[in-house]
């Protein structure tokens, strides 16, 4: 495991963006799995930007999506697939051809992610994930406890993540109570894994990811057996 420390979120992002924009020079049709949540919100914008100046051409990636509230609508803006259209397919100009969805309104979720798991595997797995930390070591949805084998699924969310999204909903009686995720099986055998990381309040579930023992309790510590995978964190997380 590679660790970057970045003086500030906004080099973290950066410097996330290059790496990533490096592996897209190697592979322009790499499969992608791309998160949600605030952190990677800089380097999704990086990339933006890169792609806006003609120095990335990101186009004919194929993206998988790692995750999503049940209940929700392709179309409902809350949806954590709305809000990767917006941060990352739209900008970068990738088709709606090359995204496999992960749908939480499926009428039978369980055969959803079997038929999701199933497309991942024709494209050969996935080459690049890109994941945010959760503060309770979620990795997606993979909530605590998360073993190191389990599939795509539904999951609950733990009282923890329904208050850390209560934000994103207006209070935390309207966050949704099941979510999809793609399976920990799936996250640890991409090819690269680029985990970012930022802020104080990240600190001690890092220090529990990269050093602590690999438990499904803190799902992130699998993090450590996965095969390449390079952690950017700023310096307020990384700072133990
Ligand atoms: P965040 O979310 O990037 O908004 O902190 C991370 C997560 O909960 O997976």
């Amino acid at each position: 495991m590679r660790v970057i420390v970045a003086s500030n979120y906004d080099e973290m992002s950066e410097q996330a963006a290059a790496l990533f924009a490096e592996l897209v020079a190697e592979n322009p049709t790499a499969t992608v799995l791309p998160a949600t949540g605030n952190t990677p919100m800089g380097m999704y914008r990086a990339l933006a930007q890169r792609a806006g100046r003609g120095e990335l051409d990101a186009s004919r990636l194929r993206v998988f999506q790692l995750d999503e509230y049940c209940g929700l609508g392709q179309d409902d803006y809350r949806s954590l697939f709305g809000w990767t259209q917006r941060s990352f397919i739209e900008p970068l100009g990738i088709s709606a051809a090359n995204v496999t969805r992960l749908p939480g309104d499926a009428a039978n979720p369980e055969a959803a992610c079997a038929s999701y798991e199933q497309k991942v595997i024709e494209s050969g797995g996935i080459d690049i994930a890109i994941l945010g930390l959760g503060p309770n070591g979620h990795l997606g949805f993979n909530e605590p406890p998360s073993d190191r084998s389990d599939p795509t699924r539904l999951i609950s969310l733990t009282p923890e993540s329904i208050v850390s999204n209560g934000p994103y909903w207006g209070g935390e009686d309207r966050v949704p109570r099941q979510a999809v995720t793609a399976g920990m099986t799936v996250i640890l055998a991409a090819k690269t894994i680029l985990l970012v990381v930022s802020g104080k309040s990240k600190r001690s579930i890092l220090k529990e990811t990269l050093q602590g023992p690999t438990t499904p309790n803190v799902p992130s510590s699998f993090l450590q057996q996965a095969a390449n995978v390079t952690v950017l964190a700023d310096q307020d997380a990384y700072r133990f």
